[in-house]
């Protein structure tokens, strides 16, 4: 009777997948509820990797109920192509996964406006969207004369609708270059075939969740993207278009905070970023390299090279609070086992004063420079840690300096991208 939030503390890419799929056998529904296609989710059972978009991670683990909620953009052939994969790799979804009827579409005019779109600069430097058609969908759902809903789908006016829409889109998009051609006749028929495929999943998901938190069932909710990427809450213009710190779990899911208990945010020991935007820790240098080959750094959904940085505390602090987290899950510290020294940024200075709040304004925050606590490398091996004590000093001084930085404690490290590899302190 009560839900669990997953929220990332940093611009994405936290790992969150493999938080939410540790934590589910204590759930009974796993729900999304902001985001789309931009997101990657990657969850490794038993060796086997699996790349998630749409699709909850919970449907790794049998018996738990799947909801995408109203807050999610949802691009049918990628989410029935998701389906089919994972179908393929013998995980079935059947009546584990159920799709919000309130939820708004991404159509082929949304891409090619995203494409059309990411090339301009915003602020001198492009966002460097992932090209999924995630802004334009989220512009047309707060305009709302363009809008087409999943359970619109399914009404007789669904053709009509959509050929004035397309109407529209073909001039706005020639206007600004793009050459997509789009003809209406054949987007209605794909389109109403993907209706057919995904009907046995619609439904009123924000009436089933209430039911379910009233009926005392434990509801799960896993995060999209970082706080920082927060539309109202991050680093403005160069942010995702949906809630995506904890405060859009309630608007994207229809489940008040009052069912909340707990928050927990996902971090790893440095940092990460794809796109445009700043980012006062980066590395664009050697050791940015390091942790970029040795975490692998490459986008689950687009491929691009991650930028990398150190670990920001300021930047975490703020999405700690933003998001009302209660406890830590440090992910990737096996990554930084090499490096001879380990750098966390404390505080920021802007103008010549030392700041340790987050800056509002993009401008200042292109303008600060971090201020460094610099701590002794373990260069040591972590990945067989099994328990806290099995890591080395350096290691344990370093996640306790974090928790005290952020003012939460440290719940869970993740030591490598295995299931096992966990440590639940
Ligand atoms: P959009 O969400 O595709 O509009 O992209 C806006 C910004 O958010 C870009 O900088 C993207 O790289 C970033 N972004 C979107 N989704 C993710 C994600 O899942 N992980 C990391 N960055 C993301």
């Amino acid at each position: 009777m009560s839900g669990t939030c997953v929220i990332g503390l940093q611009w994405g890419d936290e790992a969150k997948g493999k938080i939410v799929d540790l934590l589910t056998r204590d759930f009974d529904i796993v729900v999304r509820y902001q985001g789309g296609a931009n997101a990657g989710h990657t969850v490794v059972v038993g060796g086997e990797v699996y790349k998630l978009h749409h699709i909850p991670s919970g449907v790794l683990s049998p018996g738990v109920m799947n909801v995408i909620g109203p807050g999610v953009v949802l691009n049918p052939p990628v989410a029935l192509q998701e389906i089919d994969s994972l179908a393929s790799r013998g995980v079935q979804l059947a009546d584990n996964l159920r799709i919000s009827d309130r939820l708004h579409l991404v159509f082929p005019w949304h891409i090619a406006e995203d494409k059309a779109l990411n090339a301009s600069p915003v602020g001198g430097e492009s966002i460097g969207t992932t090209n999924r058609g995630i802004g334009p969908c989220y512009r047309d759902k707060y305009g709302r004369s363009h809008a087409i809903r999943l359970g619109d789908l399914y009404r007789p006016d669904f053709r009509e609708k959509m050929e004035r829409i397309v109407d529209f889109k073909q001039l706005l998009l020639a206007h600004l270059g793009s050459d997509e051609l789009l003809v209406a006749g054949e987007i209605f028929d794909e389109y109403s075939g993907h209706a057919a495929r995904m009907k046995p999943f619609v439904a009123d998901t924000t009436n089933y969740l209430l039911d379910a938190l009233e009926s005392g069932k434990r509801l799960l909710f896993e995060g999209a993207q970082g706080s920082m990427l927060d539309i109202d809450h991050g680093t403005f213009p160069f942010v995702t278009s949906s809630n995506s710190s904890g405060v859009g779990v309630s608007a994207g899911s229809g489940v008040p905070a009052r069912w909340i208990k707990k928050t927990i945010g996902v971090c790893k020991g440095y940092t990460t970023r794809v796109g445009g935007g700043p980012f006062p820790t980066e590395l664009a240098d050697e050791i940015g390299q390091r942790i970029r080959d040795l975490g692998h750094e490459y986008g689950t959904t687009t491929g691009r090279p991650r930028r990398c940085g150190w670990f920001d505390a300021v930047a975490v602090r703020y999405a700690a609070r933003l998001s009302g987290v209660d406890s830590l899950a440090i992910m990737m510290l096996d990554v930084l086992s090499e490096l001879s020294e380990v750098k966390l940024c404390v505080a920021y200075e802007l103008d010549g004063q030392r700041i340790e709040h987050f800056p509002s304004h993009t401008d200042d925050l292109r303008r600060v420079k971090p201020v460094f606590e610099v701590l002794p490398g373990w260069q040591q091996e972590v990945r067989s840690a099994g328990r806290i004590s099995d890591l080395p000093a350096g290691a344990r001084r370093y996640l306790d300096r974090v928790a005290e930085l952020i003012g939460r404690p440290v719940e869970i490290v993740s030591v490598g991208p295995g299931r096992e590899q966990t440590i639940f302190v």
